[in-house]
Parts: C-alpha cells; sequence; structure tokens
C-alpha cells in the first residue's frame, strides 16, 4: 500500500532534555516565545525552569497558562491573543495532550486567518503554523507526534478534530522525567489512550508497513510497562517506555487513522466531560470484541507481540484472549466504568441516539475493521455502561 508520512522533523529523547529547550528555540530562529501550559504546571516549578532556560538564552518569554481542561475554542482564542499581542514567532508546550493541542492551534492560527470551523477536518489548512516545541508531561495522548487537534465547540459541545500536515510538531522532546509525578488514575487513563492508539492504527483499514511498524514496537512497550509505571510511578525505565510507546502510537495513528474507540469516546467526553483517555479505556475491550472479526489476523497479532499467545494458536482464540486480557487490565488499573464514573444512567441512556449518531460519522469509524450501524453502536454503549 501507498505511504504518505507527516512526521516531526526533529525527535530528541532522554532523561533531562527538557534542558535542550533553548537551543531548539535558537535553531529555529524564534525570539519571542510564547509558552503554553496549564494551571498544574504553574504550581510546580517547570514553567518557571523553562522560563529561565530561554530568559538566560537572551530569548524574550510570555507565558500563557490558561488551559484549564481539554482545549476549547475560547481557551485557544486567549491564547492566540497574548501570542499576536506578545508579537511571539513561536510556540513551546509544556504539559499533556490538551496543551499540545492548545499550542498547535495557537501556531496555525498565526499562520492563517481563518475561523476555526475552516482549520479543522482534514487536510484544510493551507499554511504551516508559526511552530510548536511539544515536552509532554503525559503519555498520553501523542500529540507531541501527531498531526491532530481536539479543540472543543462550545456552542454545539462537539469535540472538532483538525487532521493536517500544519499541526505536526516542528521538534518533539521526550523526557520521562516530565510524566514522573503522573498520579495513578492519569497514569492509567493515559496509557490506555496510547495503547488504543497503537491498536488501533494496528488494525485500521489504511494503516501501511511504516505505521504497522511503530504500532506493533508502541504496543508492545507499553503492554510491557503499563503496571510498572501504575504501581511504582518512580520506575524509570517503565516511564520512558511509556513516552516512546505513545510517541510511536502517535505517529501510527496520526498517519493511519484511529477507529471505532475514538468515534465513540469524544461523545462520551462531550456530553458527561470524561477526560478523553479515561472514555477510550472505558469503550476499549467492548469495541475491540465487536471489531475482531473484522481483522482476526491482525488482532491476533497484537495478542502475540505481547506473548498472550504464539504461533501454535489459532487466530480466533488470540483475539478471545486478547478481549480478555484487556478487561482484565483495565480492572487492575481501577479504570472505572460510566456507572461507576458517576454518570447518571437515565441520563445515559437518553444521551446513546445523539452519542451513536455522531460516532456514526465521526471520520475515523469509516477505518475500523468492522463498520458498525447505528444500532450496533448503540449496544455497545449500552454493555459498556456498568461493564
Ligand atoms: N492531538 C492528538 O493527537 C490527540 C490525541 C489524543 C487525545 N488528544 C486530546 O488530548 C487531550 C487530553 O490530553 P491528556 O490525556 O494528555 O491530558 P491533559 O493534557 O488534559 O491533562 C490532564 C490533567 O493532568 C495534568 N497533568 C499533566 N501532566 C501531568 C504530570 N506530569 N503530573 C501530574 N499532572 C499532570 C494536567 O494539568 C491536567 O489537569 C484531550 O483534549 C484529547 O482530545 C489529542
Ligand atoms: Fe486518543
Amino acid at each position: 500500500m501507498d505511504c504518505e508520512l507527516d512526521i516531526p522533523s526533529r525527535v530528541i529523547i532522554g532523561a533531562d532534555t527538557r534542558l535542550r529547550v533553548a537551543q531548539e528555540v535558537r535553531n529555529l530562529e524564534w525570539s519571542r516565545v510564547l509558552i503554553v501550559s496549564d494551571p498544574f504546571h504553574e504550581e510546580t516549578e517547570r514553567i518557571k525552569e523553562i522560563a529561565q532556560l530561554l530568559s538566560k538564552a537572551d530569548l524574550k518569554v510570555s507565558t500563557y497558562t490558561g488551559v484549564t481542561d481539554e482545549p476549547d475554542t475560547e481557551m485557544v482564542g486567549r491564547g492566540f491573543q497574548q501570542f499576536q499581542a506578545d508579537k511571539c514567532d513561536g510556540t513551546v508546550a509544556l504539559g499533556g495532550g490538551s496543551v499540545i493541542d492548545t499550542a498547535k492551534t495557537i501556531s496555525v492560527l498565526a499562520r492563517n486567518e481563518d475561523v476555526y470551523e475552516n482549520l479543522m477536518g482534514i487536510d484544510n489548512v493551507a499554511r504551516l503554523g508559526a511552530g510548536v516545541i511539544a515536552l509532554p508531561t503525559t503519555s498520553g495522548t501523542g500529540s507531541e507526534a501527531s498531526k491532530v487537534v481536539v479543540i472543543s465547540d462550545l456552542q454545539s459541545r462537539i469535540k472538532m478534530t483538525g487532521r493536517s500536515r500544519a499541526y505536526v510538531p516542528s521538534v518533539a522532546i521526550l523526557d520521562y522525567k516530565l510524566t514522573m509525578s503522573m498520579p495513578k488514575s492519569l497514569t492509567a487513563a493515559v496509557g490506555i489512550d496510547a495503547l488504543t492508539h497503537a491498536m488501533e492504527a494496528y488494525v485500521s483499514r489504511q494503516a501501511c508497513d511504516f505505521t504497522d511498524l511503530l504500532a506493533l514496537s508502541a504496543v508492545k512497550l507499553i503492554w510491557s510497562s503499563i503496571r510498572q509505571a501504575w504501581y511504582n510511578s518512580t520506575d524509570e525505565n517503565a516511564r520512558q517506555n511509556m513516552l516512546i510507546g505513545s510517541f510511536q502510537a502517535g505517529i501510527a495513528f496520526s498517519n493511519a487513522s484511529v477507529g471505532l474507540v475514538h468515534s465513540m469516546s469524544e461523545p462520551i467526553g462531550a456530553c458527561f466531560h470524561v477526560p478523553h483517555g479515561l472514555s477510550n479505556a472505558m469503550l476499549l475491550p467492548a469495541v475491540t470484541k465487536f471489531s475482531v472479526d473484522g481483522a482476526p489476523s491482525r488482532y491476533a497479532a497484537i495478542a502475540r507481540c505481547v506473548d498472550l499467545a504464539d504461533d501454535s494458536t489459532p487466530d480466533e482464540e488470540c483475539c478471545r484472549i486478547l478481549v480478555n486480557e484487556l478487561h482484565q487490565l483495565i480492572r487492575e488499573l481501577e479504570i472505572p466504568s460510566p456507572k461507576s464514573f458517576g454518570i447518571d444512567k437515565n441520563s445515559y441512556e437518553v444521551n446513546i441516539e445523539k452519542m451513536a449518531n455522531d460516532a456514526s460519522v465521526a471520520g475515523s469509524t469509516g477505518n475500523n475493521p468492522v463498520i458498525p450501524t447505528v444500532d450496533q453502536i448503540k449496544d455497545i454503549y449500552c454493555c459498556s455502561y456498568d461493564s
């Protein structure tokens, strides 16, 4: 299959590599930088550390910490105003997917005077952005690797997705030390998001040999380390594996697409304010069970690559084992169901119709191994409520 890839042009990996941020800004010939971050990182000394490194290199720094939640058009708009007012020429994103998506959208707005709606969708952005150096602090969304942004529209309550080359960060700095402060619940949710990216990219109808390589490598890294990172937050090897795994998964899904888990997860997030990683985790086992018939050999390869089975195990049996193990992993990492998250049953049922309709027209649904009917999507929502 033909393959077209958009990936960051520079990737720096290792402990304390965040300390090299000023040199990266200089390489890009920026002189005024907008640091985009969130209130959590304002409280820790992390933003101050990055700002000092930049100032010491004679760079002008402005800091925007208005990413208080998963980003919406207003949050991005305020950051963009600051970018313009302070005459910045590039952004440094320090945070999780919310911060990185905000910085990527500010960067694109800076070079494309257009309304958000026109910058969302597939390949709609005319010019490359001002540029982003991404320092992910969760592992994660893979946003530091991807050409994707997810921004909520405040009016319609819909999460808009933009997918364009212009959203690929200029530089990704993968310093696992930035992820070590993640609490257990965040480690679990973002880790399952990364696993979902890798699995969905591998079984996607848009997968190619190159994305396959990265997707399977990511599955292995994440599967072998997610429990260690969760049980022992200071396990440096596990933290590094999770960050590299989520980066690889980010390249894989950004170029091969995600699938039905993501299509169904975004309406749950939009209706009930469930964080992205968590809503994926709530759906991953049930959607996998539904999808295996469309690509049994691919799901079997996933099971075999993490040693749940070997070549002597028939594909069908591999798929059954994989679904069971996903349920087990999600229970072990104490990920709540929609019910135990506190979503009222009545309200969930009332919204199923809208959520299923939104999921059925989402861009990634058509790349799932089995393309579902609206009724099948409703069934998956129903059986995921309390499982
Ligand atoms: N662009 C993409 O390719 C892509 C892919 C998947 C998801 N997303 C989007 O990313 C967003 C979710 O990002 P996320 O899951 O990384 O979470 P997040 O960025 O929303 O962060 C969640 C919370 O964790 C805190 N946090 C971040 N790093 C921390 C650390 N090291 N220690 C302690 N707390 C920390 C944040 O302050 C925040 O309160 C959603 O909006 C989702 O739609 C984007
Ligand atoms: Fe995701």
